[in-house]
């Protein structure tokens, strides 16, 4: 098994990814580590615990992290992921709080204390809390067997601004200290999870497991979808964070291209842009796997929904 670290904002689509993570068997979830983003920080980290918890996995620990992106505010987007964050399903209260502590210390303590190229870290927010860890003990980038983040996009444009994504957006500073770092990584950008839309009406057979975690989920979907048809006009919309642990899970079915990527942090109209050396012209080293494709996005979430049946 492979252990990970998530570092999430939950998000509907946090709460899919972090559901399948934990019940893939070759997956270990080690922490959780929340930061700012879809909603502010106190929030995300009480999501994360009712996610774990109405999942039956409560013994896994979450931390609390950064409030704020480094150089810039917080963007919380209560019209996009509703008022909780989770909006979809009335979750029951956590029996647990977050850990004592600061999630940027536990990664870098669990990760020193890991072998060489161990830990996959899976980011699913503004990389805040990845980049001060890498920041503050650069010791860390070998304990790292790879970092899969969703965010970014290219061939796609953005979903903040025409060249931006949210998780990029929010902290540019950060996606290019984590893209700078020297760790392999691996990009779920909206190229990616934009051609891997979950089948219209995918609620009905979520709720159809019978199970909490399943009811949950369809109520999730529903929601998700609802945001999707008013802004888009589509029946259907692509879980983002969810996408990246099929990604991890599941690489042969995703195509994409090892190349050097960079992010914009000063533009006029650009500014979050994951800028793609897609034909390799800067001659800089390739930094970055960016997926930009799925070859079977039905089978992905037929078993997305294998996975969920398994939780409670
Ligand atoms: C990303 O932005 C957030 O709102 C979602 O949770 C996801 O991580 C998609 O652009
Ligand atoms: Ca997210």
């Amino acid at each position: 098994t492979t252990p990970i670290i998530i570092d999430t904002d939950p998000g509907q689509d946090d709460a899919f990814a972090i559901l399948l993570a934990l019940a893939a068997p070759e997956l270990e979830v080690l922490g959780l580590t929340t930061v700012s983003g879809n909603v502010p920080l106190a929030q995300t980290a009480d999501n994360a615990r009712r996610i774990l918890e109405c999942a039956g996995h409560g013994h896994v620990p979450v931390w609390r992290g950064c409030p704020a992106p480094i150089l810039r505010p917080a963007r919380p987007v209560p019209e996009i992921h509703g008022d909780t964050g989770i909006d979809g399903w009335d979750w029951p209260e956590a029996a647990r709080g977050p850990e004592p502590g600061h999630a940027v210390d536990f990664i870098i303590e669990t990760l020193l204390g890991r072998a060489d190229g161990e830990v996959t870290l899976i980011a699913l927010a503004p990389q805040t809390n990845v980049a001060m860890a890498l920041r503050r003990a650069p010791e860390i980038v070998p304990k790292l067997g790879r970092i899969v983040f969703m965010g970014g996009g290219y061939f796609a444009g953005g979903n903040m601004s025409p060249a931006a994504e949210y998780n990029i957006m929010v902290d540019p500073e950060a996606a290019r200290i984590v893209l700078g770092s020297g760790v392999p990584i691996t990009a779920v950008p909206l190229d990616c999870t934009h051609a891997t839309p979950a089948p219209v009406g995918w609620s009905a057979p979520l709720e159809a497991l019978g199970t909490t975690t399943g009811r949950a989920c369809g109520g999730m979907m529903r929601f998700f979808e609802i945001y999707g048809n008013a802004k888009h006009g589509t029946k259907s919309r692509p879980l983002h964070d969810a996408v990246a642990v099929a990604a991890l899970l599941w690489p042969e079915l995703f195509t994409g291209k090892l190349c050097p990527v960079d992010v914009e942090c000063a533009g006029e109209l650009t500014t979050g842009m994951t800028v793609v050396d897609w034909l390799r012209q800067t001659g800089r080293p390739d930094n970055c796997l960016w997926l930009a494709g799925c070859t079977d996005p039905g089978e992905v979430y037929a078993r997305m929904l294998k996975l969920i049946a398994t939780l409670p």
